[in-house]
């Protein structure tokens, strides 16, 4: 449970907030930069309340700069990308990508007004085929990326995603934490097939069905929270499943099978009761193939949606990324297939998530919640971001890890171990990120 102010200063993400202020001492990935192109329609982005869009000048350069025109506050969406920056389309008044104001022809050519103008702007780096912006204050440069391992990929070894989920930030990374749900609303009614022996996700569903309250371990460490999930297996041995929550918004779940494919999201708010979540999964050793390409970008996942349930694409912020299954819709609940085949009764794997964490509302009142032991992960990791946001909003201080970019090279992992072993030991040469080795998971 939290204070109702704990929770008002957790959840909400305006310019600003304390929250706010944290968040934006991080990069952001929000854009495929395939989503802009050079000298083309620019597009709408509205991160942590801010409404902004995004372009490609016609030298190639992404910008992000306020969507409202300096002058009489027109929508740049619509302005004209040409020439090295975006003019707005009501009088001319030009922008480049650092948000200066190049061209004002609706004013006399004498005057110098246009240099005493400027929008709001972000500075923009693409790395892994994704747009990334810091949104924190001017002085200074920003800190390097976080080098997390899928950046140094070439692009083909990556898919990845995106889809926007109507409810604060906050209840979608706990879902990501809360390894104690799969059990329930990610399962199938029947066993899985496999028994004692095994790799994959057959055999890994099977150990969750048969041991549904798994126990909860955390360790704090330089980029965040590891968190330990452990079940019986057979032969007594113990499966654990180690999830990595970075700072502040990043997360990497344990992956699956021999040579497993990896994955890597981030959960960045849109504003105090929107969210995107940016996801990918990728192989450290390979590129994907034409099929599982195509696979990963169609399957339903946690990040991957169905085309046939997203919804129409529309100008809006990240309207190209919205869904048709939500709670005006019961997500498309299948009664008839929750008696027989799956838990949930609901197909999208992604909407078994989305399902239940919009039913607790736009912004959840934990002041409302009891956690049992299966909420260990998500007690600590509140406890971290609190205290870091506190560190910030009351003394000023900094978070550490933006500055240190290495201490996000880390992976997720999962494996069987003897009961003797602890997870976080046995784990700890698998979750460094080692080039050319990718350690099974069971
Ligand atoms: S409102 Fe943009 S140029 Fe006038
Ligand atoms: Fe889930």
């Amino acid at each position: 449970m939290l204070s109702a102010s704990d929770n008002e200063l957790l959840t909400r993400v305006g310019a600003g907030t304390p929250m706010g202020s944290l968040l934006r001492q991080y990069w952001i990935p929000f854009l495929f930069s395939w989503e802009i192109e050079a000298g083309g329609a620019p597009t709408r982005v509205r991160l942590m309340g801010e409404d902004l869009v995004a372009f490609r000048d016609t030298h190639g350069a992404a910008g992000l700069v306020a969507e409202r025109c300096a002058h009489r506050g027109a929508s740049l969406y619509f302005g004209r990308n040409e020439d090295g920056g975006l003019a707005c389309i009501y009088h001319g008044w030009k922008y480049d990508g650092s948000g200066r104001c190049m061209e004002m022809p609706s004013e006399p050519d004498a005057s110098d007004f246009k240099d005493k103008v400027r929008i709001v702007s972000y500075p923009c780096v693409e790395r892994g085929g994704i747009v990334w912006t810091f949104m924190g204050k001017p002085e200074g440069a920003p800190p390097p990326l976080p080098a997390l391992e899928w950046l140094d990929l070439p692009e083909d070894h990556i898919v990845a995603s995106k889809r926007v989920q109507p409810s604060n930030w906050l209840q979608a990374i706990e879902g990501e934490i809360d390894q104690s749900h799969v059990s329930f609303v990610h399962s199938r009614l029947e066993l899985a097939k496999e028994t004692r022996q095994g790799t994959g996700r057959g055999f890994v569903d099977r150990i969750r069905k048969l041991d549904r309250h798994p126990r909860f371990e955390v360790v704090e460490t330089e980029s965040g929270m590891c968190i330990g999930a452990g079940r019986n297996a057979p032969d007594g041995m113990e499966y654990w499943r180690v999830t990595q929550h970075l700072m502040p918004f990043h997360i990497m779940t344990g992956p699956y099978g021999e040579d497993p494919m990896r994955n890597w999201r981030a959960w960045i708010p849109i504003d105090d009761t929107n969210v995107f979540v940016i996801g990918l999964s990728f192989h450290p050793l390979r590129p994907f193939t034409g099929e599982e390409r195509e696979q990963l970008a169609t399957r339903s996942g946690v990040w991957t949606v169905s085309p046939e349930m997203r919804a129409p694409k529309t100008s809006a912020p990240f309207g190209a990324w919205r869904v048709r299954p939500g709670l005006d819709n019961d997500f498309f609940q299948d009664r008839a297939l929750q008696k027989t085949e799956l838990y949930s009764g609901i197909t999208e794997f992604w909407a078994q998530d989305s399902a239940p964490q919009l039913t607790m509302g736009p912004i959840f009142d934990r002041t409302q919640e009891h956690l049992g032991t299966s909420d260990r992960g998500i007690i600590a990791v509140r406890r971290k971001l609190a205290r870091t946001v506190r560190a910030l909003a009351e003394r000023g201080e900094l978070p550490p890890e933006p500055s240190v970019p290495d201490v996000y090279r880390v992976r997720s992992d999962a494996m069987l171990l003897r009961p003797d072993q602890h997870w976080f030991e046995a784990t700890t040469e698998r979750r460094k990120v080692v080039a050319g080795s990718n350690p099974d998971c069971p």
